[in-house]
């Protein structure tokens, strides 16, 4: 049976190759797949829990929706919108925010990292972002959410409101309980710089990510200067327990083929780093080049861009809406 998918992504720039591999290629896959319906969505709303240059989000949001496209999916398949433009959404976070505990977000390790040491200064939105999340996902009833390894313990805090919003309304089913779609390796793209660090749009040091948006002398200079050890490449699985950086690229490498682990260490085993590193150039130019010429090109027609936007906050809205009155009912609003 077809699945109902739904997944997000901030429109907070430097979308970049743990993106990609972690989510968005899942998203093409699914939207290939004519049994399935699904609905992609850039997260504004999430954006600003840290604050953003309004210009700029502008602009970042069209360059979600060009990296979508340039990325494979079809707005004629699948509905792209964003966030902000379905009231829906903050109206479902408000309401969900009543169902949810204090003490489910107090474990949330996303939070607590974003926060940082300052705790007192993040924003209550930072804090409350899962709940957000929960009404983006509630709101159009989705199976399965695609996401990378990181939000994980979001999708699980989904779940838990899902199911207590449905106890405590007596109303059995109601409120979809989502399944997350999780790849079972790559899930969790490290930075070029530090492999026990996630590859991340905020990190300051641009060398520590393939942005989509790289050309290709970008891609090649970032894979020459990515960190490794002085060994050769491993020579078995285990040996990448303690050697992060081999283990990051090697993945990154198998990823970008659909080739498993164990096949690529086999490959390489015992080369050089420099032999591997060309071979994994070669590979990203062949895969990314193309995208990043492509959301250039579509950057260039900002009024497309809007366009296929508007349409899609017209769809979403035609089936949230109707959602977010039956929650109201069952509220007793
Ligand atoms: P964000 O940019 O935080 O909105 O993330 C968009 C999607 O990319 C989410 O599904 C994340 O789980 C995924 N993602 C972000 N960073 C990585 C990474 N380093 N490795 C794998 N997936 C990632
Ligand atoms: N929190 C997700 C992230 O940072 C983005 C997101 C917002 C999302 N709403 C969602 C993902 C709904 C999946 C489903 O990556």
């Amino acid at each position: 049976m077809g699945k109902k998918i739904f997944s997000g992504v901030q429109p907070t720039g430097n979308l970049h190759l743990g993106n990609y591999l972690g989510a968005i290629k899942n998203f093409v896959d699914l939207n290939n797949d004519d049994d399935n319906k699904c609905i992609f969505c850039v997260v504004d709303l999430h954006a600003i829990t840290i604050k953003q240059d309004p210009k700029e989000l502008k602009n970042n949001i069209r360059e979600t929706v060009a990296t979508f496209i340039a990325s494979g999916i079809d707005p004629k398949k699948s509905i792209i919108f964003n966030q902000s433009g379905v009231a829906a959404h903050a109206e479902g976070a408000w309401i969900l925010s009543c169902v949810a505990r204090m003490g489910w977000l107090n474990r949330m390790t996303q939070f607590k990292e974003k926060a940082g040491k300052d705790k007192e200064k993040a924003s209550i939105g930072l804090y409350s972002y899962p709940v957000l999340m929960a009404a983006d996902i509630l709101l159009y009833d989705a199976t399965h959410v695609p996401v990378g390894d990181d939000q994980k313990q979001h999708l699980e805090l989904c779940r838990d409101i899902a199911q207590k919003f449905n106890n405590d309304f007596e109303v059995e089913n109601f409120l979809q309980v989502p399944e997350p779609l999780i790849q079972k390796e790559f899930s969790r793209i490290m930075s070029l710089k530090d492999g026990s660090k996630k590859m991340s749009k905020s990190d300051l040091s641009d060398s520590s990510r393939i942005n989509l948006t790289d050309d290709k002398d970008q891609i090649i200079n970032k894979i020459k200067k990515a960190k490794t050890d002085s060994l050769p490449m491993p020579k078995n699985i285990k040996e990448l327990d303690e050697r992060l950086e081999a283990k990051n690229l090697l993945g990154i490498y198998s990823s970008l083929n659909n080739s498993t682990l164990e096949n690529s260490v086999k490959n390489f085993a015992g080369k050089n780093f420099s032999q591997f590193k060309e071979k994994l150039a070669d590979e990203l130019v062949h895969k990314i080049e193309p995208i990043s010429n492509e959301i250039k090109k579509l950057l260039e027609d900002k009024s497309h861009l809007d366009e296929i936007l508007l349409d899609g906050v017209e769809k979403a809205n035609s089936i949230a809406s109707k959602k977010i009155e039956r929650i109201k009912e069952i509220v007793g609003f």
